[in-house]
């Protein structure tokens, strides 16, 4: 058995709460926590009425019981962050992380700006005290992109990736080829979905693409790359026209993440790109190409997010962790 405690209880917490509860994966939730309120019980919280409360009330737990509390006192092996992304300061993921390693604990995230911002110092933490910090769902959804790398491909030299890593931006470049759209026609359309938040800034000018760029490079290089480092362009500014054009050359546009070393190459870019190429995927999937001395060529396809898809990064990734390390009767 492993004992887990989950912070945040949104759509990814409660996707991950919902699959522990339903399936026989031996991890017990003994902690959890939303902004408002926690809960500990070292024998197991019963689930199913944390989330009912949840639904009814907004809040999971005791309110004068706090995320930090969960984090400092709950008996756990691994804790689960999985409360909004920051990507300017990090926090406050990046102190319940701090906090849950200097206790020894492992930690999975599916949070972008601790990994993005803080990454080698939390490494070089987990590390020191023997713990794992892993960060499956932080790229890609549930692609399982960094065992691929960490296993399927041990020993292969990583020459460059390529991927589509927005499913906003990739609906919106879908549905504007697709039906002749204009980019604010496809925004709205995007977001009546709920694919594309209030604010879409982060996604459409390729913010989120380059965060996850920078999770990727520094995972495969250890190259200490920042956000500033890429090259960014996003699709704000595309016409149909732009679309059209590539159209009549058996070509579509799609938001490119690259990293090619060799070339010192590091952008994020709307790039013409012939349509049965590997990466030409539809609406809000993601793909990603890597180019590999080895195995040459490997694209992998799958969804970017959801609540399930993204629960299905974490439990991997707790999974390998309770394989790997934690042995409880
Ligand atoms: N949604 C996806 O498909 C997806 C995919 C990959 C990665 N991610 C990443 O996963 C993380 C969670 O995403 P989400 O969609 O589940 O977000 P969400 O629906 O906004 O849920 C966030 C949860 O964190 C809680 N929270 C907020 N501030 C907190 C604090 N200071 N201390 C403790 N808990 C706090 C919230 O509490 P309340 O409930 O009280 O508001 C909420 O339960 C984000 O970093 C996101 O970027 C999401």
């Amino acid at each position: 058995m492993m004992n887990v405690a989950l912070i945040g209880l949104g759509s990814v917490g409660r996707g991950v709460a919902g699959m522990i509860a339903k399936k026989d994966l031996g991890i017990t939730i003994t902690g959890i926590a939303d902004s408002k309120s926690g809960g500990m019980d070292p024998n197991g919280l019963d689930i199913a009425s944390l989330l009912a409360s949840k639904t009814r009330k907004g809040y999971c737990g005791d309110k004068k019981i706090s995320a930090s509390d969960v984090i400092a006192q709950a008996d756990y092996d691994a804790l689960i962050e999985v409360t909004p992304t920051n990507a300017l300061t990090g926090e406050p993921a990046i102190g319940y992380i701090k906090a849950a390693l200097i206790r020894k604990k492992h930690v999975v995230t599916s949070n972008k700006g601790p990994i993005a911002l803080a990454y080698k110092e939390l490494h070089a933490l987990a590390v020191k005290k023997g713990v794992a910090l892993r960060y499956e769902a932080t790229v890609a959804g549930a692609i399982p992109i960094m065992h691929t790398l960490e296993h399927g491909l041990a020993g292969n030299e990583i020459l460059a990736l390529y991927g589509v890593l927005n499913g906003t931006c990739n609906y919106i470049l879908t549905r504007m080829a697709a039906e002749g759209l204009t980019y604010e026609q496809a925004l709205m359309e995007a977001r009546e979905m709920g694919y594309a938040e209030a604010d879409p800034t982060y996604d459409v000018q390729g913010i989120d693409a380059a965060i996850k760029l920078v999770i990727l490079a520094n995972t495969i290089w250890g190259n200490g790359i920042r956000l500033n480092d890429v090259d960014r362009t996003g699709i704000d500014l595309l016409t149909p026209d732009a679309l059209r054009l590539a159209d009549d050359e058996g070509c579509t546009i799609r938001l490119i993440a690259e990293a090619i070393p060799r070339k010192h190459i590091l952008r994020v870019s709307p790039r013409i790109i012939e349509k049965n190429h590997p990466l030409v995927v539809d609406g809000t999937l993601n793909a990603l190409t890597l180019e590999t001395d080895m195995a040459k060529e490997i694209t992998l396809i799958g969804r970017g997010a959801g609540s399930i898809e993204t629960a299905s990064a974490i439990i991997g990734d707790l999974l390998f962790i309770k394989d790997r390390y934690v042995q409880r009767a």
